[in-house]
């Protein structure tokens, strides 16, 4: 559908707030907690890019989307385009929003944890939580104070019990989960790093697996990854995949047949067993028994210069 930019909104240096409406005026498809909108944003050269941002607001069928995009310095396009060249009054070719990330709190404890622009997320979730008449609370992380943003709205929200944590350490993460009481669920979105280290302190703390529920942001790839030649045991295939490509990407490219989902190592569907190599996990799925087996290929490298998986 397209929709027309009504308002942008400057929220500190570095986060723009853009309110997308119907040309006409109608209300706009229902949409839930979590939910990501599909953005294609028309840049000067090439295909259409691209871009999934997290809904903000009250979940449901309303008269505007509203969505936060960072100024990422190392943007490939998108940020970079929306932060200075969209206008209000422009017209933009949007999917009807995904359900990619479900807010799954039951009676128990409440835990939604925010780290940088991971906060648009959970800013929903507040909403959905607090129209619900469910306490909860609310971590935000952020590395200064000039980068919080959306302060008054979460604020106003009777049922949050807000925390602030600028410039955090590990030991803040200890203190905001606590040990696991039943019926708890925690939801968090930020960067790798981070929920990698939530999930661990959680583990640690007593969380299980099922309670524990993530949305990641930001490179997967380390700059010390070095080019890779992926062989397909079973197909006797083998692809050489540069550092910047994934390795799920460079096997579709390749014709093979491999089940996938989220492709940021969120689902599991494309674990792969490895034969041989060195995996590299960088996935925020799978267990510890499951990484013995194999990898998340949508995500992981090796450290080997080649790597054999049953495929
Ligand atoms: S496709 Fe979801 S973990 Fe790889």
């Amino acid at each position: 559908m397209k929709l027309v930019v009504h308002q942008i909104l400057q929220h500190g240096a570095a986060v723009r707030e853009i309110r997308l409406r119907d040309l006409q005026g109608q209300v706009l498809p229902a949409w839930h907690a979590g939910a990501h909108l599909r953005l294609q944003l028309p840049l000067a050269q090439g295909e259409p890019l691209q871009r999934h941002y997290s809904l903000l607001g009250p979940e449901g069928a309303a008269q505007e989307y509203r969505i936060a995009v960072l100024q990422d310095p190392n943007s490939r396009g998108g940020s970079r385009w929306i932060h200075t060249q969209l206008r209000e009054g422009a017209l933009l070719e949007v999917d009807a929003p995904v359900d990619s990330f479900p807010l799954q709190a039951g009676q128990g404890r409440s835990v939604l944890v925010g780290g940088g622009i991971g906060i648009t997320p959970m800013h929903a979730m507040a909403h959905a939580l607090n129209a619900r008449g469910q306490d909860f609370e609310l971590h935000y992380l952020a590395r200064s104070a000039e980068r919080l943003v959306l302060l008054d709205e979460l604020r106003a929200l009777p049922h949050a019990r807000l925390h602030l944590h600028v410039g955090g350490t590990a030991a803040a993460l200890d203190d905001m989960l606590g040990r696991y009481q039943a019926g708890a669920s925690l939801h968090g979105c930020g960067p790798v790093p981070l929920l990698n280290t939530l999930r661990e302190r959680g583990a640690a703390l007593g969380w299980p697996e099922a309670a524990l529920h993530f949305e990641s942001f930001g490179a997967r790839a380390a700059s010390g990854d070095r080019p890779l030649r992926v062989h397909m045991a079973l197909s006797g295939k083998s692809v050489d995949v540069a550092p910047g490509t994934s390795i799920l990407d460079a096997l579709i490219a390749a014709d093979a047949f491999v089940p996938y989902d989220c492709k940021r190592g969120e689902c599991g569907q494309c674990h792969s067993r490895v034969l041989d190599g060195s995996p590299l996990h960088r996935d925020l799925c799978l267990s510890a028994a499951q990484r013995e087996q194999g990898l998340c290929i949508c995500v992981g490298w090796a450290s080997s210069a080649e790597l054999t998986l049953e495929l």
